[in-house]
């Protein structure tokens, strides 16, 4: 297979290299996102392999299919950023990576939540500067606080499991009780009871209509005053606008983000020269109570080895039987 690799970034060349041996797909590493501008690059290739923020809207994969590209390999689990719909009408397959290591984001999760509860964040440069005064740097004890967790699946159940560690009451709310959870003693519980019963809450659903703003101006107002929120799961599961509100308010009392909404112009660049356009971004950077990651929960070795391993063998699966155990299909995303 010929595969026009969109937004490579240099840590995963020899990683994808070093899997692909066996196979000997040709692989051709292409800086730039896939997106309208770009799509022309996959002209003369039977594959694209994409990442979070590639933009495969209905303009993008409809070119796709006119350059005759026969597969779409998320090299992620995710995959709100491509228009299914447009692929299955042109016969293109879309494959992903479904699980590579929740342990990896499950972790990333907590590294939020602790840094911010202890403000490791502001103890690291006071002490640095030879700064030794504890005002300000006040956390409390996990024990015995009550986590919101909602989706519990992969990455959701690793996290109940290191928060019950801690002696943490677990609630949740998912439309699938995991059993996993209910065995370690999470209690499921309807949406509305989760927010107004949690001292801290935690995204681990995947983006989709229905989740679109699931944090809004209305689902903040049934929080505790001064909830913890973290989102390691997608940008646009919160209304940024809403949550700057409510930090100002206190409503929410600290907010640890690893996405957001329209970090696709931001992340996984350097941009130390340039100057932030985004001006609800730059709001958010200017709370002392807000820790924003840029987009690396999964960004761990044991991830990138199953994430290069799984794609190059649902590549190589598709060229040999036309499907994959990992593709997406319509019928699966309507259930
Ligand atoms: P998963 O598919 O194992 O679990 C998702 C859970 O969300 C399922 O139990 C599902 O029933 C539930 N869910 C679906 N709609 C829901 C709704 N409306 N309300 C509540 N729960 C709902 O997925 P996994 O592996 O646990 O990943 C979760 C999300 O984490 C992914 O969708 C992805 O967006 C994000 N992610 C972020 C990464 C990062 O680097 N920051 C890396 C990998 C995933």
């Amino acid at each position: 297979m010929k595969i026009a690799f969109f937004s490579a970034k240099n840590y995963e060349k020899k990683i994808f290299d070093s899997f692909n041996r066996k196979s000997n797909h040709k692989i051709v590493y292409l800086e730039p996102h896939l997106n309208e501008d770009t799509v022309t690059l996959a002209m003369g290739f039977n594959a694209v392999c994409v990442f979070v923020n590639d933009n495969l809207n209905a303009t993008v994969v409809e070119a796709l299919a006119g350059f005759g590209i026969k597969l779409i390999a998320l090299r992620c689990a995710g995959y709100n950023n491509v228009d299914l719909e447009t692929a299955s009408r042109y016969g293109i397959k879309v494959v992903r990576v479904p699980a590579y290591s929740p342990y990896s984001v499950a972790e990333h999760t907590i590294a939020l939540i602790l840094a911010l509860n202890r403000k490791i964040y502001k103890a690291y440069h006071r002490v640095r500067e030879g700064n030794f005064a504890l005002d300000g740097l006040l956390g409390y004890d996990l024990n015995g606080r009550t986590v919101g967790i909602i989706g519990t699946g992969k990455i959701g159940e690793v996290v109940a499991k290191i928060m019950k560690g801690f002696g943490c009451n677990i609630l949740a709310f998912d439309h699938v009780q995991n059993k996993s959870c209910l065995e370690m003693g999470v209690k499921y519980i309807s949406m509305e009871s989760l927010f107004a019963e949690s001292d801290l809450i935690t995204l681990h659903c995947p983006l989709t209509k229905e989740t679109h703003h699931l944090i809004n101006s209305e689902s903040l107002d049934k929080m505790k005053k001064g909830v913890v929120l973290i989102n390691t799961s997608r940008g646009a599961l919160i209304d940024t606008k809403a949550v700057i509100k409510a930090l100002k308010s206190g409503r929410v009392g600290a907010l640890g983000l690893d996405v957001y909404e329209e970090e696709g112009d931001l992340f996984f660049e350097d941009q130390s020269g340039n100057v932030i356009q985004d001006d609800i971004f730059a709001r958010l950077l200017t709370f002392p109570n807000v820790v924003i990651t840029g987009h690396q929960a999964f960004f761990t070795k044991e991830a990138l080895d199953k994430i290069a391993e799984t794609t190059v063998e649902n590549i190589t699966e598709f060229e040999k039987s036309g499907t994959s155990s990992n593709e997406i299909s319509l019928t699966m995303i309507k259930k």
